[in-house]
This record gives C-alpha cells, structure tokens and sequence, in this order.
C-alpha cells in the first residue's frame, strides 16, 4: 500500500464541491503497510458535517483496502491552507525553477535536522526526483561538512545567478561554501533578509521538483524570512524521543500552522539504539516523545530513526547514510520519509 494510493482515494472524497486534497482540508496522512492515519483540518463552517466527512473517508479507505484511523480537527479562522500570509501588501515569491519548497526544522538544537535534510534530499533523488538541498543556517551552517562540501566553489552563471553544488545527485547551496570559515558572521535583520533573498532567489536551480531547506534551530528570524517571503509548501518537525524537547518541538509546528505552512509530520530521530551484539533495542534517550507530541497536535510521526553510529560517522567524513547503506534501518527510515514527501508534496 502506498501513500500515492491513499492520496488518490482521498481525492475522490468531495467537501463543499472540491476534492478532499485540493481544497486544503488534508491536514496530514501516514501510510505503514496497510494502516492509513489521516487527520484532517476543517474549517470552523465545516464543524457541523465534521463527523459525516470523517465517516466518508473512512469508508472510501476501507474500500481501497486500508485500515484507517480517521481524525479531525476543527481550524479557527480562515481556510484555506495556501494562502499568501506574507508582509501586508506583498505576496509571496516562488523561488524560481523550484516546483515544491519543503522545510526541516525543529525549535530545539542538536537533534539532527541537518541530518534529516540531507538524508531526505539524497533519497528523494534516489526515488527519481530532481531534489535540492538549500542550507538556510547562516550562522552554522553543516551541510558543507556533512556533504564533503570542503574546498568546492561556487560559480556564477552568465546571468550572474549562483550555480548550485552538485554532490550524490543533489543541488546543494550552503552558507558553508560562500563564508570563509574563521569570518565572523554578524548579520541580521535586514541583512539577514538580503542575503536570503539573493540566494534563493538568484540561484540557477536547474528546474527542482523539491528543494529541500534546512532551517536553523529555534524560530527566528531565518524562518521568518523565508516562511513569509516565499511559498513553502510543507514542513517536516524533528524531535528526539525526549520528553523535554517536547515545548520547543511544540512551538516549532505551532509556528508553521501560524503562517499557514502545513506540518507533514514528525521525525523521531536518535529513537532507539540496537546493540549489534545481542540485538536488544535500548532507548538511550527515552520514549514516547513523538507520539506525545503527535497526540497533542494531531501531526502524524512519519518515521523513527535509529540512533546509528554510521549516521554520525559518516556524517562527519560527508558521505549521507542513505547513499552508502541505503539498507540499513536508518537508510530505510530516510528512503521511507522520502516515499511520504513524494505522496505528499507531488501527486
Ligand atoms: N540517527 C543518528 N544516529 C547517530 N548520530 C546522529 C543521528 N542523527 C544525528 N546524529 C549526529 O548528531 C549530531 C547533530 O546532528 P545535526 O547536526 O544533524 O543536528 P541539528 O539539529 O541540525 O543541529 P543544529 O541545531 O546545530 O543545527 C551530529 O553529530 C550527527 O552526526
Ligand atoms: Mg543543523
């Protein structure tokens, strides 16, 4: 069972007149085998015929041969999802040659977004898409480190636009290769802006189907910028299985549902540690704190990533696990989200 297929079922679920999936209502899916989660977000005029659309889907689900579970959540204020929230008087800008921006965030630091976004971007290219990979962190930027970036340049085409890196298949541009490592960095505000604006925007992207952005920690004023100057068209939260991650990771997905960005899910990384000796599952940070969260949002959690010592290893020596062990659980867990990304954000 795929996820494109659930999709497609949804699709001929109408609400008001319009699909399920176009009218924005789709708050999240996640498929695993033949279990189906949906939560839809529904507007506050839908609260009436809520159950009746939820009863609906179900059905259309268990016809298509999935287990469903089926939730709601009533959305105060307006739908729909894709609405231009921008600064008052401005739309957004689509960054050009881009079909799908995807954001990766959490509002905690260190528990692997860099990770998640260059894994993701690297398996969304061995799925066949033409993915990119854009390292919004300014101020520390790892992308450059965790591809082998070290020593490349970056080159300007005639019309005077960035060319990205090329590296396992991916587009990449990072902070990392523009600055010097020992230059300090004191950026902000409008500058800050500025310098988005002129990578996003001035960058020969060679015609992307999703461009992935790895957003620093916390939820300031990078995501800001590019959440209101430019489409994003969906997000992916990542949290460790602590529980004390839990508020910032909170705040992080209510930040997006603020600007109207819809949260694909969640990514429980460093989830489980298995001793290759005796096969045990150890959870070396704890339990339950994506599906606490999840419980709380009504985000589903995508995928769980273990904790693998080649994840860091070859993270520092710039070689991303799914493209040297795409067989192992981590490369599976990352091909696996990229699989979801694709049903998501393309069909
Ligand atoms: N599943 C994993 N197994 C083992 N090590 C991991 C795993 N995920 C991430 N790491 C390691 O954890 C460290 C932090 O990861 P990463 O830099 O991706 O986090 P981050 O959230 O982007 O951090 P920051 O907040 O500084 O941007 C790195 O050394 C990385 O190699
Ligand atoms: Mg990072």
């Amino acid at each position: 069972m795929s996820t494109r297929k659930a999709l497609d079922i949804l699709k001929t679920v109408t609400v008001g007149g319009k699909d399920l999936v176009s009218s924005g209502f789709l708050g999240s899916l996640s498929v695993e085998g033949d279990r189906a989660e949906v939560v839809l977000l529904l507007p506050a005029t839908l609260k009436g015929q809520a159950e009746a659309i939820k009863t609906a889907v179900e059905k259309r689900l268990i016809e298509g041969g999935f287990k469903p579970e089926v939730r709601y959540r009533i959305r105060e204020g307006k739908p729909p999802l894709r609405v231009n929230v921008g600064p008052v008087g401005k739309t957004k800008k689509r960054i050009p040659g881009v079909k799908k921006v995807l954001a990766v965030a959490s509002g905690k630091g260190g528990v692997g977004k860099s990770t998640v976004a260059v894994n993701l971007a690297v398996a969304l290219s061995k799925l066949g898409l033409k993915s990119g990979l854009f390292d919004a962190d300014v101020y520390g930027p790892s992308v450059s480190v965790l591809l082998g970036l070290e020593g490349e340049r970056v080159y300007v085409t005639e019309d005077r636009r960035f060319k990205p890196i090329e590296k396992y298949g991916i587009q990449v541009l990072t902070f990392g290769v523009l600055v010097k490592e020992d230059t300090p960095i004191l950026w902000r505000g409008a500058m800050l802006h500025k310098a988005y604006e002129e990578l996003l925007l001035q960058t020969a992207w060679g015609d992307l189907d999703v461009l992935v952005v790895d957003l620093p920690p916390g939820t300031g004023d990078s995501h800001l910028s590019l959440a209101q100057g430019y489409e994003v068209d969906g997000a992916i939260v990542v949290t460790t299985p602590q529980t004390v991650a839990i508020a910032d990771v909170l705040r992080a997905i209510k930040g997006f549902e603020k600007l109207e960005i819809p949260v694909l899910g969640i990514v429980e990384n460093m989830a489980y540690f298995v001793c290759p000796d005796s096969g045990r599952r150890y959870h070396i940070f704890g339990e339950g704190g994506a599906d606490k969260l999840s419980k709380i949002t009504g985000v589903p959690v995508l995928v769980r990533v273990p904790i693998d010592e080649y994840v860091s290893s070859g993270g520092d020596a710039g070689v991303p696990v799914v493209h040297a062990y795409p067989d192992s659980p981590s490369g599976r867990a990352f091909l696996k989200l990229a699989d979801t990304v694709r049903g998501r954000l393309l069909s």
